[in-house]
């Protein structure tokens, strides 16, 4: 999967509407579950559009706050910076038929006709519990995931508005049946590659202790 680390970008771009065959989508399920972590992934037409339903609401609830507003903002860059969602990675504006909401990163407008993929592969990556620990553990299975779904040449994107709105999230957690705490929905494909994105440098990012002489 390291060799994966500089190909992996998120594509908020529409994918093709190719299905994601039964041995990538196991795969998938793996790479939850060996960081004791699970993937559920959302089959059908009305499990997708029952989910756009809490993911959607959830973003109205977020577009609402100006502080939210603000933040998402800042993260944007016109030009091409060391950290930052960069416009050429936003992906294209939402439209209202859109089943799934986009973050509204300042995308272009799309060319007519140029929807999303009508029934996305949508996963769900959950853990056992919501502590701190659990939430390490997450992260560690949300990258072998996006590693392994490189690896396996599909493209990903994020959502995380029904994470970030507490009533969303149990209703997404009540949706799927699960014990355990929803922590990131993929929207998981066959697509163009995604926009490559800057990256800090490492120095920057590791906090290595200093270890007395
Ligand atoms: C916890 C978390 C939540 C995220 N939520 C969203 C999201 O809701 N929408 C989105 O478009 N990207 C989301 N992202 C993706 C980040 O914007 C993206 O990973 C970052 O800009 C770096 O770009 P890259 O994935 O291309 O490396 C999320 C990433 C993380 C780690």
């Amino acid at each position: 999967l390291y060799a994966a680390i500089p190909r992996r970008f998120s594509n908020r771009l529409p994918f093709w509407p190719d299905p994601v065959p039964a041995d990538a989508r196991w795969l998938l399920g793996e790479a939850a579950r060996i960081e004791q972590c699970w993937l559920e992934l959302l089959i059908g037409v009305s499990a997708v559009s029952a989910f756009g339903e809490i993911a959607r609401s959830a973003h109205r609830v977020l577009e609402r706050d100006p502080a939210y507003r603000a933040e998402r903002e800042g993260w944007l860059r016109r030009e091409f910076t060391p950290d930052g969602v960069p416009a050429s990675a936003g992906g294209p504006q939402g439209e209202p038929q859109d089943v799934l909401p986009t973050r509204g990163y300042g995308g272009r407008d799309r060319a007519p006709g140029r929807d999303f993929e009508p029934e996305p592969l949508v996963g769900v990556l959950g853990s056992v519990g919501n502590t701190a620990v659990d939430q390490v553990i997450a992260g560690q299975a949300l990258q072998r995931l996006l590693l392994t779904a490189t690896d396996a040449g599909l493209s990903v994107s994020m959502l995380s508005q029904p994470i970030e709105v507490a009533p969303a999230r149990e209703q997404l957690r009540l949706s799927l049946g699960r014990f355990g705490t929803p922590q990131m929905v993929l929207r998981i494909g066959y697509g163009q590659p995604g926009r490559p994105t800057p990256r800090r440098s490492v120095d920057e990012v590791l906090d290595l202790p200093v270890v007395p002489a």
